[in-house]
């Protein structure tokens, strides 16, 4: 599609909350080990938001102050926020609202989208389209999940994978051959719907204490399946959006996968054929956190991209949905770390 502009990344910000549940701790809680959770996953240790009144905007109101403060962005000027998550402050009003309000952006339309895992690509993609047809010129896009408000710690199978944390980017304008965002392939799959979900709290299964009773307001997986569809969906929408742009395992510079388990990042990295060094990892310090996977790689990483890199973005989740965005990379990253 040919556009007028582009859309660049122009600034990442994140947070992690201080809590860290060790693989150690969950042995005490469950019947697990860490050689298991290791062997089986890369995580060591995820962090958790741990306090009353604490919610998932608390994880994205730090992640979006320190974009504007390492861009040097005024309140005012943002118009529109979006925030992918599956784990909301409440029902309604939506997340990026609550951020707003709590942070004085005053200015900006915002609305949440919900593709679990995939969400912070799927926003990503949605707001670079607004940036793209002129209308908005400063976007911020923000993955947020406090995942421990929906996992349930007596189910071993799930309590080990998921952690807390948020990540945000500014989406701003530049000419159409400059770095930015260059192409998304993004898709769904209804009938995966029943391998990975959290049933109740919906217009299904309204909260009650039967649903309560159910667990139906945990997270529940069905992991193996989710596992051969995640490398499957991931590896294949890598090669097709790598084939489309003639990249290969030379010219592009980082592959930044969704962290849900370093057995599946490894195996799409394999049949991409790219190296493990230059595939973004932080899987083993955060575990999964849904919606924050994405942007708390880019904001791990921040100091060591380069003005010019090309990167693909990739994510696999509950629905199923998947994608793949490749974007090549706007700014000198070390210059805007040292300003956190
Ligand atoms: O981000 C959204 C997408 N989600 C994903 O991509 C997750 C995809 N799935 C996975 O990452 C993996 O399937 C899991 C990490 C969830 C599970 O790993 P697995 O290698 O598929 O293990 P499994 O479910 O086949 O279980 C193997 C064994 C079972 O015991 P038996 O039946 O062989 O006796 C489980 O009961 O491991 C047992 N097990 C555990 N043992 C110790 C399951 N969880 C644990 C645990 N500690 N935490």
């Amino acid at each position: 599609m040919a556009t007028l502009q582009r859309a660049a990344i122009t600034g990442v910000g994140g947070f992690v909350p201080e809590y860290v549940l060790t693989n150690e701790e969950l042995a005490t809680i469950v019947d697990t080990n860490d050689e298991w959770i290791q062997s089986r996953t890369g995580i060591r240790e995820r962090r958790i938001l741990k306090g009353e009144g604490l919610a998932t905007s608390d994880l994205a109101v730090p992640a979006v102050e320190e974009l504007l403060r390492t861009t040097g962005t005024a309140k005012e000027d943002i118009d529109l926020v979006i925030c992918a998550t599956v784990t909301g402050d409440m029902a309604f009003p939506d997340t990026a609202n609550i951020v707003c309000d709590k942070l004085g952006i005053k200015n900006a339309f915002t609305f949440d989208l919900s593709a679990a895992c995939s969400g912070f690509l799927f926003a990503l993609t949605t707001g670079a389209r607004y940036v793209e047809a002129g209308s908005h010129k400063k976007v911020i896009v923000i993955g947020a999940d406090k995942m421990s408000s929906i996992t349930n710690y007596a189910d071993r199978t799930t309590c080990i994978l998921f952690g807390d944390g948020a990540g945000a980017v500014l989406l701003e304008p530049t000419a159409p051959d400059a770095p930015g965002i260059v192409d998304s392939l993004l898709k769904s799959d209804g009938q995966g719907r029943h391998y990975l979900d959290q049933k109740g709290g919906g217009s299904l299964h309204p909260a009650t204490h039967a649903t309560v009773d159910a667990h139906f307001h945990y997270l529940r997986q069905e992991g193996r399946p989710v596992f051969k569809f995640a490398v499957r969906g991931m590896g294949g929408i890598v090669t097709e959006i790598m084939q489309k742009h003639d990249l290969t395992k030379d010219s592009l510079n980082w592959l930044v996968p969704h962290q849900a388990n370093l057995r599946i990042i490894d195996a799409v990295a394999r049949q991409a054929d790219f190296p493990l060094e230059k595939v973004m990892q932080n899987i083993q310090r955060y575990g999964n956190t849904t919606a924050g996977t994405l942007p708390l790689c880019l904001w791990d990483y921040e100091s060591q991209l380069k003005r010019g890199d090309k990167l693909i973005l990739t994510a696999f989740g509950g629905g199923f949905t998947w994608g793949a965005t490749y974007l090549t990379w706007a700014y000198d990253g070390a210059k805007r770390a040292a300003k956190r």
